[in-house]
């Protein structure tokens, strides 16, 4: 087994002086055969890491975000550019386009933009962004804290929790958000267990959530996507809890492709189904999921398992990365702050 447990920083900014440093993060594209640490260094790097899902999972990405922002502003700083605010507010849209549909990437980035309209000169701007993206990250970890005392509160005794993705540790900076909830609620009742959905096209169930749970020692069981109902029908699943990529005002709620699934068969099943997020996945900016933005991915992610092609060459492949799942089947929103009904989310921000 690795040196992984859930309380080591998924991504950390490592220091360099007052006005240095870079971001060190698990490299999620080796788990479960590797477990490896990479350093990242330019805006380049970011975008890419973002992109190719060494960091994933809608928390830690905005907490990438947060880190690019600081590390364009340091390469800025090093080639002494005039035109210093520009040239950062740019490197910060394109870190902002690595990935659309987790809105915790333009979340974190917005709160880097305050620093930077904040301060005047570019050392002010720097050493304020590396302070900023250092509270965030610490922040990180306390906000999943509270999500899982809150959802550890709908759990019932010797529950069998069903879970699609990943969103523990590894998609946050520590502990997780609908993993933290079952952390908590193991700490509580160790006669609690996880079924864990695989996750297709890149298998997050599979490869990360079993990874993090096994090591946590929590009874986990793996399942594929399409058994969900199957086990609900046999009165095996006592609640859902899952992340999410980006929350509308009204509650809907874009999640990892097949989430959508797994809340119509609750729903059918009578088995309560809950987001756990921090407020920053809410994006009270757009009325209903019909306008969230799903990112499409490389059709390879479909054609292929592990570098393997599984299908016949010729055939037509589509692979939207999340849905959204409708207000009217979630139970319930874990956040931080408390848990909301889908349609009272309005009171978090008033
Ligand atoms: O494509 P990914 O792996 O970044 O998708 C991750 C998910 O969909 C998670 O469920 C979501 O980001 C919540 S993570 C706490």
């Amino acid at each position: 087994m690795s040196e992984f447990h859930s309380t080591i920083k998924t991504i950390e900014w490592i220091r360099e002086g007052k006005l240095g440093g870079f971001s060190r993060m698990i490299d999620q594209t080796l788990i479960p055969w590797e477990y490896k640490k990479v350093d990242i260094k330019t805006t380049e790097d970011i975008y890419n890491a973002i992109k190719t899902m060494i960091v994933r999972g809608a928390p830690a990405i905005g907490i990438a975000g947060a880190h690019g922002a600081a590390i364009c502003a340091i390469e800025l700083l090093r080639e002494n550019k005039e035109n210093f605010v520009e040239e950062l507010k740019k490197g910060i849209d394109y870190i902002n386009s690595s990935r659309p549909t987790a809105v915790n990437l333009s979340w974190a980035l917005n709160e880097q933009l305050k620093v930077i309209e904040k301060y005047n000169t570019k050392e002010e701007i720097v050493e304020n962004l590396i302070l900023n993206a250092i509270r965030l990250e610490n922040e990180d970890i306390e906000i999943n804290k509270r999500i899982g005392d809150y959802g550890a509160q709908i759990i019932p005794k010797g529950a069998t929790i069903l879970t699609h993705c990943n969103a523990g540790a590894l998609a946050t900076v520590g502990y997780g958000t609908a993993l933290g909830v079952v952390r908590s609620a193991y700490a509580k009742d160790n006669t609690i267990q996880v079924f864990a959905d695989e996750t297709r096209p890149r298998q997050q169930g599979a490869k990360i959530t079993t990874f993090e749970l096994v090591q946590d020692k929590i009874p986990t069981t793996l399942i594929t996507d399409g058994m969900c109902s199957y086990f609900m029908s046999k009165k095996m699943i006592d609640v859902v809890v899952v992340g999410a990529d980006r929350i509308a005002a009204n509650g809907d709620t874009a999640n990892k492709i097949g989430t959508y699934t797994v809340a119509i068969a609750a729903k059918y099943h009578n088995v309560p189904f809950y987001i756990a997020a921090p407020k920053s996945t809410i994006d009270m900016s757009i009325k209903d999921g019909s306008q969230i933005p799903i990112e499409l991915r490389d059709e390879e992610e479909v054609t292929t398992i592990n570098g393997k092609r599984i299908c016949a060459e010729g055939v037509k492949v589509i692979n939207p990365s999340f849905d959204v799942t409708p207000n009217e089947l979630i139970a319930g929103i874990i956040t931080e702050e408390g848990i909301f009904k889908p349609n009272e989310l309005h009171k978090l921000f008033s």
